[in-house]
């Protein structure tokens, strides 16, 4: 029997311990950090389609989209300051997931989350009340902050509260929240952008003090997780706090393990330097392509664009934001359908059905609008039923997402870290994400303008690599507990030779005999 765990026939460990109302009810809370998220995608695509908006902060924009519409509708939305409007915020939030590795480690998840939800509040205020472009810029940058904070903590917080068996749904619980912010987001804009005196768009972003307030107060009511407890020296209260959440009286054999897994945490002074070391090579490689992938599979040019590229293919503005209401309530619902089965069928066949599905519903999208809007972008009157084909299609591909990389891309990184290198190696994850969204939402309205419908063809191409970099390098974390992780690289055919037996991180993996590891599929 390895230190401090009990094994189970297939020599995985199993520590006591039920889904208690408690956990229950810290993990919801704490998931509705990804609310400010959330918020935030669905409100900007809106705002920048509503004419008032536009007029007063984007005149150029404005004009371009009242003269004649058989100008070529694929770059009427081309600006540069209306992009770095949307795409600000993404910069923001990486540097400040940097910044906040440092917090989540020394000080504890919870005031991490505590920073973003009151940075997130401060800007959506200044958003709310803006009268000038730079007044929108400087709270989008606020907004930023918040969101590096918040999605650098919540993920890791979910991941080490939850039973190992439930990880998967209660981690989960992080993008439902995301999903249920954008599509709040999108019903309030379409109401909103209906007010007379066209100023709306100030209660779409002054609206968003309202999610930053849940996870400000969120966070001052919240425990922290045992194992920050631990890695913070606070053994005696974390082992009150597991035995709460774990709902059992005896719980040393997952309070030793932690502590196994802290003593080595403590040995690591640099966090950073120490990823570059080759025995977290693996870990390194998934906290930079996981989050990659998941934005080249091109969701935020429908996250963000959907009411604009619905009245590029022939809807009016109020249809558009319509439009994007359907997408976001089919991104909730699918996102149940991940929760449900992620614990169930696992991580590798999620992703690798998402995918397939994503790549077909791409390539049928591709096909419509190369029929329709030709090269010229040009399409004249466009029937019913083809914005209607158009519409379903984009609603298979964000099911596939919101139950496979949506989830996912979040999940799996906050669960494959040894605790020496969680916090460092998640906010490398969270600013690879926000550097990609930025890239994408940056370059989408040019790329759109030149690519064509060949942009959906692009991101199809990547669905496919990363579909295979799944299959081939990405070993089933499902049912394992977090502080044991490191037998899935072990016992994997190519990452083992990175990870030698023994060498592995925290220090009750050392001297573990590999037939303790789970198989590989
Ligand atoms: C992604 C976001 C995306 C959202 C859509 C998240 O997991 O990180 O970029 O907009 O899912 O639901």
């Amino acid at each position: 029997m390895p230190a401090g765990g009990f094994v189970v026939g297939d020599g995985q460990k199993a520590y006591p311990g039920k889904l208690t109302p408690f956990v229950l009810f810290t993990c919801v809370v704490a998931a509705m950090g990804g609310l400010i998220f959330g918020y935030d995608i669905g409100i900007s695509g809106g705002v920048t389609s509503m004419p008032s908006f536009l007029r007063r902060f984007f005149p150029s924009v404005y004009r371009k989209q009242q003269e004649d519409a058989t100008t070529n509708q694929y770059c009427q939305y081309d600006s540069p300051t209306l992009t770095l409007f949307t795409s600000s915020l993404y910069l923001a939030a990486l540097i400040s997931s940097l910044v906040a590795s440092t917090v989540t480690r020394k000080f504890g998840r919870r005031l991490s989350m505590l920073f973003g939800g009151i940075l997130f509040c401060a800007g959506a205020l200044i958003n709310g009340f803006a009268k000038h472009v730079w007044m929108l810029i400087v709270g989008r940058i606020l907004l930023g902050f918040g969101i590096g904070f918040a999605n650098q903590a919540v993920p890791l917080y979910l991941s080490e509260m939850a039973p190992y068996k439930y990880r998967g749904a209660l981690n989960i619980g992080f993008q439902l929240s995301i999903t249920i912010g954008i599509l709040v987001a999108e019903v309030l804009n379409y109401f909103f952008a209906k007010i007379k005196g066209g100023w709306g768009w100030r209660l779409s972003l002054g609206g968003a003090v309202v999610p930053a307030l849940i996870i400000t107060i969120g966070s001052l009511v919240l425990p922290d997780t045992p194992n920050s407890m631990i890695e913070r020296g606070h053994h005696e209260k974390a082992k009150t706090k597991l035995r709460r959440i774990r709902g059992v009286d005896d719980v040393s054999q997952e309070f030793d393990d932690l502590v196994a897994a802290s003593k080595e945490s403590q040995a690591i002074e640099h966090p950073w330097t120490n990823l570059l070391r080759r025995k977290y090579r693996p870990h390194l490689t998934m906290a930079i392509m996981i989050p990659f992938f998941q934005q080249l599979t091109g969701i935020n040019v429908i996250m963000f664009y959907a009411p604009v590229l619905f009245n590029t293919i022939g809807f009016t503005t109020d249809a558009s934001l319509m439009s994007a209401v359907v997408t976001g309530s089919v991104n909730v619902a699918a996102t149940l359908v991940s929760i449900y089965g992620v614990d169930r069928w696992g991580r590798r066949f999620l992703f690798l059905e998402g995918g397939t599905q994503m790549l077909i519903c791409q390539a049928v999208v591709a096909a419509c609008i190369g029929a329709k809007f030709g090269v010229d972008g040009t399409p004249g009157e466009l029937p019913k039923w083809y914005a209607i084909v158009v519409v379903t299609f984009i609603c298979i591909y964000v099911a596939g997402f919101a139950w496979s990389w949506g989830p996912l891309g979040w999940l799996v990184p906050s669960e494959i870290f040894p605790l020496e290198i969680r916090s460092a190696a998640q906010s490398i994850t969270v600013s690879v994400n926000m550097i990609f969204t930025f890239i994408i939402a940056q370059i989408f309205l040019t790329m759109l303008c030149h690519l064509k419908f060949g942009l959906f063809l692009v991101f199809a191409f990547f669905v496919v690599v990363m579909s295979i970099f799944v299959y081939i390098f990405l070993p089933e974390t499902k049912g394992i507990p977090i502080e044991e992780m490191g037998q899935v690289w072990r016992s994997h055919w190519y990452w083992s030779r990175f990870v030698e037996d023994g060498e592995y991180g925290n220090g009750l993996e050392m001297g573990k005999s590999n037939n303790q590891g789970i198989k590989h599929v």
